[in-house]
């Protein structure tokens, strides 16, 4: 006699889906990494290769704490899957400074006392230099509305956009006289 289908799923054993191996190329080192399938790009990025300056925040696309610059575009890590990004060209917070010096952002951020606890900051940041590279905003407001995506527990928006504002203006930092 034929099994009934609920009798065969109990015989039945799910074998786990094979790993992928990916290259990932984080701030422009080639990573290859042996991942299973549902890994999100933000473990692969702190589990798997220990760059743990991006946040785990929320983990549901809430808050803006993962994100990273994929081809220059941010993106929140947590709902990314790494196998989607095979071959991609990943920035993280790690990458940002250059030739020993910050990015303008960075310096900005500290000038512009943009933060308090700072878990937030990474992702702040790297929203910043895509939102800048994006070219849309324009004012205060804008930048309010197209960073709204990244959430600040500690309230420090204001400082966050007046940092954000003098980036992209090109203006001086306040203490850049000091520093020369
Ligand atoms: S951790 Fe990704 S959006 Fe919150
Ligand atoms: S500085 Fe604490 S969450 Fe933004």
């Amino acid at each position: 006699m034929a099994k009934s289908s609920a009798a065969r799923k109990q015989g039945e054993k799910l074998s786990a889906p094979a790993k992928i191996t990916v290259t990932l190329h984080v701030n422009g080192v080639a990573k290859k990494l042996t991942l299973a399938p549902w890994t999100t790009l933000l473990d692969a990025l702190r589990i798997h290769l220990g760059l743990t300056g991006t946040k785990k925040g929320c983990d549901h696309g809430q808050c803006g704490a993962c994100t990273v610059l994929v081809e220059g575009r941010r993106i929140n890590s947590c709902l990314t899957l790494a196998v989607m990004k095979d071959g991609a060209h990943i920035t993280t917070i790690e990458g940002m400074a250059k030739d020993g010096g910050l990015h303008a952002l960075q310096q900005a951020f500290i000038d512009h006392d943009a933060f308090q606890c700072g878990y937030c900051t990474p992702g702040q940041i790297c929203s910043a230099v895509g939102l800048i590279g994006e070219g849309r905003a324009h004012s205060a407001q804008d930048v309010r509305e197209l960073m709204s995506g990244n959430i600040c527990r500690c309230g420090a928006y204001p400082n966050i956009v007046a940092a954000i504002e003098q980036v992209m203006s090109g203006r001086p930092a306040p203490g850049a006289k000091a520093r020369a």
